[in-house]
């Protein structure tokens, strides 16, 4: 592996970040909208294999004390190799001060453990799909 980090959206194929997402089950957007996303976000992180972008994450802010981390992925075969640690200790870098939230998918809670986050005992949301979030296991 030759891995490079890269922190901003120049350049970078959506369709392929499209893909990663589809492909860890991740993906209801379209390219066009995900890029729009990215373009966003405070803080992206971009992790490539020589020339092949093999995961990212983002991170929103509101530049005084609040940020969320989103999209957060890896292909399937560079999974359980450190990236995704990497992924999220480079969001978070840029976020000290800051309080950060996330909500991981059903499985992933003990990775964002490892990591010093706790689960929340009051978060709520007001998701466009609540019967799919309900069915996926993210809300009551
Ligand atoms: C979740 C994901 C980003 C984690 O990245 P990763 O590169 O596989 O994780 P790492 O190798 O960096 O693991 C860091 C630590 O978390 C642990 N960990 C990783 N995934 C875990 C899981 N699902 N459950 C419990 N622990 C986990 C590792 O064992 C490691 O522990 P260690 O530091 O004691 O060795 C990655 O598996 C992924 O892309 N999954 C599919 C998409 C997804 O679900 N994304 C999360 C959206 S919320």
């Amino acid at each position: 592996m030759k891995l490079t980090i890269k922190n901003d959206c120049l350049g970078i194929d959506f369709h392929k970040v499209f893909e990663i997402l589809k492909k860890v089950e991740m993906g209801t957007n379209p390219p066009i909208i995900i890029k729009k996303a990215f373009e966003n976000s405070q803080k992206v992180v971009f992790i490539f294999d020589n020339d092949e972008m093999v995961g990212f994450g983002r991170a929103l802010s509101d530049g005084g004390y609040q940020a969320a981390i989103y999209d957060v992925a890896l292909l399937p075969k560079y999974q359980g190799k450190g990236l995704g640690r990497l992924i999220i200790e480079n969001l978070i870098s840029g976020f000290s001060g800051f309080n950060i939230i996330l909500y991981a998918n059903p499985g992933k809670e003990d990775f964002y453990r490892k990591l010093n986050f706790r689960k929340m005992k009051t978060a709520m949301a007001l998701f466009i799909n609540p019967e799919e979030k309900t069915e996926n296991g993210f809300i009551e």
